[in-house]
């Protein structure tokens, strides 16, 4: 069994020495690779830039921004049987990347954005994936109906969803608290470590 997994943030780059990103510590996709791996998977991990030490025995390919995830997904997502989305994609990118260090001359400074690739959204469409899909959705109101949406949309067999605006858990927490919705389901896991989890979860999607 192949899986590979996406995991972290992105950074999209304004200048030399600047970046815009989004919240995510990596953590989750990171307990995913771990658990896949010991169940004895190929696992090839695409992770934008996090803390964390690169797992065991997996295949670790580091990205930055969201457009090399798209193209390295694109690389090797046709190898896997199952593909598992937990990266935080940048959804806008900055329109232009200044070649040299923004100078503060200005009181104001206006920043033009452009949307990134939605990488997940491509995966069947653009990628003709036949594999077993498995996306995130990280919500902070009207939680199921959104996660439900994104399932549909993105032709996900599986969505993993959180609710983000809770304190005790998600982003740099150690724990989580999810719900896993399949096209007819949901089915409710009580909150854990992301490592316990992670194990949860690989099992549910095989
Ligand atoms: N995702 C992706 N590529 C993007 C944006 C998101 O692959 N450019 C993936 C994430 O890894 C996650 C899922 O899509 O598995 C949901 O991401 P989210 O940002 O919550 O969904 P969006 O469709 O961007 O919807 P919105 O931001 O409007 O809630």
């Amino acid at each position: 069994m192949i899986t590979l997994i996406t995991a972290g943030p992105t950074q999209e780059a304004i200048d030399p020495v600047r970046y815009l990103t989004n919240r995510s510590s990596g953590k989750m996709g990171y307990a995913l690779a771990k658990a896949a791996a010991r169940r004895g998977d190929r696992v090839i991990l695409i992770s934008g830039p996090t803390n964390l030490d690169i797992p065991e025995n997996v295949d670790f390919i580091p990205v930055e921004s969201a457009e090399d995830m798209y193209h390295t997904v694109e690389k090797y997502i046709s190898r896997s049987d199952i593909a598992i989305f937990a990266a935080a994609v940048a959804d806008y990118r900055p329109a232009n990347l200044e070649k040299q260090k923004i100078k503060k001359d200005s009181d104001t400074l206006t920043l033009e954005l452009i949307k990134t690739k939605d990488i997940l959204g491509s995966v069947r469409k653009i990628f003709n994936y036949t594999g077993t899909l498995v996306g995130f959705a990280a919500e902070t109101n009207n939680v199921e109906e959104n996660a439900r949406k994104k399932l549909e949309k993105k032709g996900c067999d599986f969505l993993v969803a959180n609710d983000v605006s809770r304190k005790d858990i998600g982003f740099d927490s150690n724990e989580n608290e999810v719900f896993v919705l399949t096209k007819n389901g949901r089915q409710d896991l009580p909150k854990d470590s992301k490592e316990h989890l992670a194990e949860h979860l690989i099992k549910i999607f095989r």
